[in-house]
């Protein structure tokens, strides 16, 4: 899709400026920081083996990609002839990444979904949020001007599983990546003093 990766870039390089150690799964992958561990994957189902196989060390997990929703059920071994008539593509859903993660969630990891939406933003958002397991989802109306898909700003709603929300106005993405991790530390920092024998942020 149009996706640029900017917003999960930005995220990624934000995060090394704070000294996370940072590992950036995507399709698009632009130019991070020494230090960001790149993994570049094509399809759904690689990022899920990629994103999967790597969670358990996380602290922290940003579902920033604009996963296809559908893939053929069939891939073509050969060329499609033309004289064959046109061919009826079947689809099937994609695995949901950011679902399979909220269900084997540790109690001290934080994990931070996307959504993008056209209409009824926070309502949509917040039944992501809740279907999801995510523990906060930034919305974004991506019908507007300026925001989401291949734009260089971004404006978004962060909004809590308690219902709190932050509001960020149409900025930089760099600024929203700000206000995410911002946000996700908070998590973190409460998840942490849960669940005794967990780093406090920062001492990792
Ligand atoms: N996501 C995912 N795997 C998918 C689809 C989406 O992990 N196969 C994640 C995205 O990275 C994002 C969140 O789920 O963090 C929401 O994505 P979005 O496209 O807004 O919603 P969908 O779940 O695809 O639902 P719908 O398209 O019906 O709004």
């Amino acid at each position: 899709n149009r996706s640029s990766g900017k917003q999960g870039t930005a995220i990624a390089v934000e995060a090394a400026a704070r000294g996370a150690k940072v590992t950036l799964v995507s399709t698009v992958p632009a130019a991070v920081p020494p230090g960001v561990d790149v993994v570049r994957v094509e399809s759904a189902a690689e990022m899920q083996a990629a994103v999967e196989a790597r969670y358990d060390d996380a602290d922290i997990v940003v579902m920033a990609a604009a996963v296809a929703d559908f893939r053929p059920v069939r891939a073509a071994d050969h060329k499609i002839k033309k004289e064959n008539g046109v061919p009826e593509v079947v689809l099937e859903r994609t695995p949901d990444i950011l679902a399979g993660l909220g269900q084997r969630k540790r109690p001290d990891q934080v994990l931070v979904g996307f959504a993008a939406e056209t209409t009824d933003l926070r309502a949509n958002a917040a039944a992501k949020l809740a279907r999801k397991g995510a523990d906060l989802i930034v919305a974004n109306d991506v019908s507007q001007p300026q925001v989401g898909f291949e734009h260089d700003t971004n404006a978004v709603v962060i909004i809590g599983a308690d219902g709190a929300e932050v509001e960020v106005p149409l900025s930089d993405k760099r600024q929203v990546a700000v206000a995410v991790l911002d946000a996700a530390l908070r998590v973190r920092s409460a998840a942490v003093r849960r669940s005794p024998g967990t780093q406090q942020p920062g001492t990792e």
